[in-house]
C-alpha cells in the first residue's frame, strides 16, 4: 500500500496536484484534505478516472486523523497565495499556523511519512515543521522536504528558451531556499555560456518567476498549475526512489543541511533512498555571480529560519 495524503487538496495547488498524482500508478491511496468542504467533491470528481489509486475525502480537523494514517507522503499545499505586491514573507503570519497544526497531526498520526512542503514562505515553514517534529520526539531530518521544485522547472525552461535546446535536455540546479534573493541558479552548470547580461536577466527572472504569475493573475492568487506540476514530479521522485527502488535519483529540495556553515536548512541538489534524503550534495563549485548571490541569499535565509524556529518555540 502507498497512500500519499494531500492536505490542501481544494486548493488551486492542491486539485490539478491531486489529479497529477491520482495519474500516478505506484500510488494506491490518494487521501485528500482540506478544510473546505469541496474536497469531498474533489475526491468523487477525481475517484472515476480509472487508475490504480483509490481516492478518498476528508474535510475538516476531525477528520484529519483518517486522512493521515497510514500515509507514505504527506503533501501540504495548504494556505493563503500571494496577490501582488506580496512576498512570500507577508504569508508567514497565516500560513506558519495552518503548517504547524498539520505538521502537529503528521507528527502524530504518520510520523514516519515523508513531508513535501509547498506552503511559503518554504524557507520558514520547513524549520517550523521539523520544530514540531523535534518537539514530539519523531523528528528523522531526512523525510522533512521544502518543494522548491517550480524554481528548477522555471530555470531549465528559461534558459531552454534562450538557448534554443530541448527543455528536457537542459537542468539548472537552483539551491538555496524559495523566496527572491534566496533562490541561486546555477547557470554555470548548465552547460551553456551566457552573455553578463543575458546572466543578469535570467537569474531576477528565475528568482522573480512567481511574480510574474502573481502579476498575470491580478490578485487571484500565484502559481497553482506549474506548481502542481512541479510538485508532482517531486513526489514522483520521492515514490520512485522509495518504493520502486531507483538508484540515482536526484532533485533540488530545501532540507536540514550542513552545505552552508551557519545555515541550518538549505536547498542543494539531494539524492533520494529508501528513508528520504540519502545523500546531500555539497554547495556545487560556484562562479562570481553565483558566489555574489550566495553572499545576499545567507543573511535572508538566516532570518528566515529563525523566525520559524521561534514561532514554534514561541518567540513570535
Ligand atoms: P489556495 O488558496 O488556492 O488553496 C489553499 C487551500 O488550502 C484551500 O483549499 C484552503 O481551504 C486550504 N487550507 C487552508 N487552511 C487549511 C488547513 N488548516 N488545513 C487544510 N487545508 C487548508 O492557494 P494555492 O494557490 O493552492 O497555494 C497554496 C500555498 O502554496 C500558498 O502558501 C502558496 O504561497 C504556496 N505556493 C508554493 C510554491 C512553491 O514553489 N513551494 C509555488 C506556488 C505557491
Amino acid at each position: 500500500m502507498v497512500k500519499v495524503a494531500v492536505l490542501g487538496a481544494a486548493g488551486g495547488i492542491g486539485q490539478p496536484l491531486s489529479l497529477l498524482l491520482k495519474g500516478n500508478t505506484t500510488v494506491t491511496e490518494l487521501a485528500l484534505y482540506d478544510v473546505a468542504p469541496i474536497v469531498v467533491g474533489v475526491a468523487a470528481d477525481l475517484s472515476h478516472i480509472n487508475t490504480p489509486a483509490k481516492v478518498t475525502g476528508y474535510k475538516g480537523d476531525d477528520e484529519l486523523e483518517a486522512a493521515l494514517k497510514g500515509a507514505h507522503v504527506v503533501v501540504i499545499p495548504a494556505g493563503i497565495p500571494r496577490k501582488p505586491g506580496m512576498t512570500r514573507d507577508d504569508l508567514f503570519k497565516i500560513n506558519a499556523g495552518i503548517v504547524k497544526t498539520l505538521a502537529t497531526a503528521a507528527a502524530k498520526y504518520c510520523p514516519k511519512a515523508f513531508l513535501a512542503i509547498i506552503s511559503n514562505p518554504v524557507n520558514s515553514t520547513v524549520p517550523i515543521a521539523a520544530e514540531v517534529f523535534k518537539a514530539a520526539g519523531v523528528h528523522d531530518p531526512k523525510r522533512i522536504f521544502g518543494v522548491t521544485t517550480l524554481d528548477i522547472t522555471r530555470a531549465n525552461t528559461f534558459v531552454s528558451e534562450l538557448k534554443k535546446v530541448d527543455t528536457s535536455k537542459t537542468s539548472v540546479p537552483v539551491i538555496g531556499g524559495h523566496s527572491g534573493v534566496t533562490i541561486i541558479p546555477i547557470l554555470s552548470a548548465s552547460g551553456h555560456s551566457f552573455s553578463d547580461s543575458e546572466r543578469e536577466a535570467l537569474t531576477q527572472r528565475i528568482q522573480y518567476g512567481g511574480d510574474e504569475v502573481v502579476k498575470a493573475k491580478d490578485g487571484a492568487g500565484s502559481a497553482t498549475l506549474s506548481m502542481a506540476y512541479a510538485g508532482a514530479r517531486f513526489v514522483e521522485s520521492l515514490l520512485d526512489a522509495s518504493v520502486n527502488k531507483k538508484s540515482g535519483v536526484k532533485e533540488c529540495t530545501y532540507v536540514q543541511s550542513d552545505a552552508v556553515k551557519g545555515l541550518e536548512y538549505f536547498s542543494t541538489v539531494v539524492e533520494l533512498g529508501a528513508d528520504g534524503a540519502s545523500k546531500i550534495h555539497p554547495v556545487p563549485t560556484l562562479d562570481a555571480h553565483e558566489q555574489k548571490l550566495l553572499d545576499a541569499a545567507i543573511p535572508e535565509l538566516k532570518s528566515n529560519i529563525q523566525k520559524g524556529i521561534d514561532f514554534v518555540k514561541g518567540a513570535s
